[in-house]
């Protein structure tokens, strides 16, 4: 390398770092060449972030699945108090009482307690309905003029799966839409946090209601039977539960629907792509795969933080940093996935390679739900509508533009 061409690349890392910490515009619409740079040149960096807590951000596939599993890299948001003080005011506290936000032996404990909702064959019994409501709400999209498919699909169909699964009456589901969009949109500003604490107060309160009412009326759905398994020893708290409800809630369905916009962004995109899986229907699983390889809808998986000074790469990251984990980024790492840049439905030995749904204890519990959600959406989208198109041009799709990358996924999605 040449003198000047090691000061380019100096400055494109700088830029590039930059960019991360800022959650620039740019950035947010298209991360991707961010990310190369910073596994090029500075895989484990160090970023200044907008809410003011210092920040390591790890961008390579080895170190990122190895931070997912690193018992020095705790979720236990209760021991990182001041961090998520500053970064989000008091009002989260009382909702993350979950097992996102828990080290073992509390994280074993509460995942084992929801755990058997989401089986294999519990998920299997739910394919009925979920093809059901798809019908229906794909049902309303026959029209001549332009659709939103998030707004009139994308979205409500793992809202209301989720919702009926853990046991929201139909007419107040809105209401915990319209708190979860504040929450997932949420900035750093002092209006931001403003706002979430209104969205979480409202939630918070919401959820003692609906608990209180099913200790009265014992009912068969899942937050019916979490309520009952709360004689059991080892049980979880009343708090535990009501944030477990929220954790439910709000990770089964932006995460789902954000990834139905953008698989069938990419499809659209990636026209020969979509002709082969027209062509044999049984190549849709590995392409649901590759989209969440591709562009999933987790960008960055949630705050960690170390528990003490952890060596990688050529830096230590500090006791009591926050950690962040780009699965997106490490789902494009060159060393891992052969032309990582192209988007190929026929790609080999994916699900137990991409981490879309995170890795280690935390692994997405809704990812057997998840799956399934996509298949029917997908496969029924396909065949109702054979020639959806977007009607915008890809370039000018939206992407979110939350400083802080935590979802990867479209504004709107208007086919026709
Ligand atoms: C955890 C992604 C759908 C429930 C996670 C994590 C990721 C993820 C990356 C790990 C977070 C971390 O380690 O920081 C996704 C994606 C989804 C999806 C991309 C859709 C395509 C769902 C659904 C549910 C769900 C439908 C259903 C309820 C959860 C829960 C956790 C989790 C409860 C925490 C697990 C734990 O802490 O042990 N998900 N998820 N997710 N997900 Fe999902």
């Amino acid at each position: 390398m040449t003198q000047l061409d090691e000061r380019d690349a100096t400055d494109s890392t700088a830029e590039a770092i930059s960019a991360a910490s800022r959650g620039s515009a740019e950035y947010r619409a298209d991360p991707y060449p961010v990310y190369a740079c910073l596994r090029e040149s500075a895989p484990v960096c160090h970023l200044s972030p907008p809410h003011g807590v210092d920040t390591y951000l790890i961008t390579r596939y080895d170190d990122a699945k190895a931070a997912l599993t690193d018992p020095r890299i705790s979720k236990d948001m209760y021991a990182a108090m001041d961090a998520y003080h500053t970064i989000f005011g008091d009002s989260s506290v009382a909702l993350d009482d979950n097992m996102l936000f828990s080290d073992p032996p509390k994280h074993t404990r509460l995942r084992r307690i929801v755990n058997s909702a989401f089986s294999p064959r519990r998920i299997e019994s739910l394919r009925p309905r979920i093809q059901q409501i798809t019908d229906e709400l794909l049902g309303k999209c026959v029209t001549t003029e332009p659709v939103d498919l998030l707004a009139s699909f994308a979205f409500p169909l793992p809202l209301i799966v989720i919702c009926e699964l853990v046991g929201v009456p139909e007419n107040e589901r809105e209401d915990v839409q319209k708190w979860c969009a504040v929450v997932a949109r949420t900035g750093f500003s002092k209006a931001d946090k403003d706002k979430l604490a209104v969205a979480e107060g409202a939630l918070r309160d919401y959820f003692a209601e609906l608990i209180a009412r099913k200790r009265e009326n014992a009912s068969d759905d899942l937050l019916g039977a979490l309520i009952r398994t709360q004689d059991e020893q080892g049980a979880m708290t009343d708090g535990e539960l009501l944030s477990t409800l929220w954790v439910l809630l709000f990770a089964g369905h932006k995460t789902t629907a954000y990834l139905i916009g953008n698989a069938v962004f990419n499809l659209l995109t990636h026209r020969d792509q979509l002709e082969k899986v027209l062509a044999d229907p049984d190549l849709l699983p590995n392409a649901i795969e590759e989209v969440i390889r591709f562009e999933g809808s987790v960008e960055n998986a949630t705050f960690r933080h170390a528990l003490e000074d952890i060596p990688m790469r050529d830096t230590v990251i500090p006791k009591g940093c926050l950690v962040q984990v780009a699965v997106s980024s490490a789902n494009r790492d060159p060393e891992k996935f052969e032309s990582p840049d192209t988007f190929d439905v026929e790609r080999k030995g994916l699900q137990s390679a991409h981490l879309g749904f995170g890795s280690g204890p935390h692994y997405c519990l809704g990812a057997p739900l998840a799956r399934m959600e996509m298949r029917i959406a997908l496969t029924t989208l396909f065949e109702k509508f054979p020639r959806v198109d977007l009607v915008a041009p890809a370039r000018e799709a939206e992407w979110l533009k939350v400083p802080f990358p935590a979802f990867r996924g479209l504004e709107r999605l208007p086919v026709a």
